[in-house]
């Protein structure tokens, strides 16, 4: 029986010499996402595609599944771990299920100094250190994808603390936006992205927050009356990948997607602050909502009120990475 399975398969070979089935099979590498192509992260996507497929000859082929399609928040770090997709770019603040709480001090409010004070915070050894936590994990952080600052929206609008009084707010599901949210007197819901624009239409949330890139391509801005330019806090991506997966490529190969990650970084980097101003522009002439910006004042009593949050914050995330981050910004709490 035995010898009889072996020269069958000595057959099959003799056949798969002659069709060339051991040809050479792309390594196939799916790369998963939550937003739209038209989108920062979504057109980073495409990029990382295009370059790792011409720099590996075709070795790699790359699969890009936008706007939740394939696996939404939660189910895609499942799937990561599983080996069903290879790649992802969940915002930092989605990290804490797989353990990794600490990405979440990157969304304590009013912490970074504009998008300069972003980058340097990500480029510096905080950003680094963070990525780092993500070994234990069986992950391997490639880099941080940026996407803006966050506006917030409501059935109303939402200029001084006392404005959020009772309003349910979606979170992404950060242990920060929380804390934030219901120091303003809010109750954050934190819910899968691709529910969100429904939950504002249905009202089983009354608002959200978001960039305005992510407003646009997802239509928050049909389903809220009022949006508030207000800047609080940061959306930033971790571009991540299995790490049995990723070192168990042959070296030449990763060192080409090496090469494609980082170009397709700088690119997505480059184009993440027009794309939100370009969004903005359409979000303001489509005549749909009416948005708000903050004066000194209201913007201070904002900043008064959330004061206590980078205290707090140390209880849900650490008190190690909250003092990095409020030294490198220069805050004193
Ligand atoms: C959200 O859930 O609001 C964002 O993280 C979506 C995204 O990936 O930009």
């Amino acid at each position: 029986m035995r010898r009889r399975t072996a020269l069958s398969a000595l057959g099959s070979l003799a056949l798969a010499g002659t069709h060339g089935v051991f040809a050479q099979q792309p390594i196939v590498l799916k790369f998963s996402h939550v937003v739209a192509n038209d989108t920062p992260k979504g057109k980073g996507a495409l990029k990382f595609k295009e370059l790792a497929e011409k720099y590996t000859g075709g070795r790699v082929k790359v699969e890009v599944y936008p706007n939740s399609t394939l696996y939404k928040d939660k189910e895609e770090l499942d799937a990561l771990n599983s080996g069903s997709v290879q790649m992802l770019a969940p915002s930092t603040a989605k990290f804490r299920p797989i353990g990794v709480p600490e990405f979440e001090a990157l969304d304590l409010p009013f912490i970074f100094d504009g998008d300069a004070g972003y980058r340097k915070t990500v480029e510096g050894p905080i950003g680094t250190g963070l990525l780092k936590r993500l070994e234990a994990k069986g992950i391997t952080g490639l880099a941080y994808w940026d996407n803006g600052f966050h506006m917030v929206s409501g059935p109303r609008p939402l200029l001084m603390p006392a404005d959020f009084q009772g309003l349910k707010i979606r979170i992404s599901g950060s242990k920060i936006a929380d804390l934030y949210f219901r120091k303003m007197g809010a109750l954050p819901q934190i819910m899968a992205f691709s529910e969100v624009y429904h939950a504002l239409q249905t009202g089983v949330v009354d608002g959200c927050e978001n960039t305005p890139s992510n407003y646009w391509t997802q239509k928050f801005y049909e389903v809220q009356p009022h949006i508030t330019v207000s800047n609080h806090a940061h959306l930033q991506y971790a571009l991540i990948t299995n790490s049995k997966f990723w070192n168990g490529l042959p070296a030449d190969v990763r060192g080409q997607l090496a090469k494609a990650v980082n170009e397709a970084t700088q690119y997505t980097n480059s184009i993440a602050q027009q794309e939100n101003v370009d969004a903005l522009a359409k979000i303001k002439a489509s005549g749909k909502t009416t948005l708000h910006y903050l004066t000194p004042q209201q913007r201070d009593a904002w900043v008064a009120v959330l004061k206590p949050v980078y205290h707090e914050a140390e209880a849900r995330v650490g008190k190690q990475v909250v003092d990095d981050l409020l030294k490198s910004a220069g805050i004193v709490a």
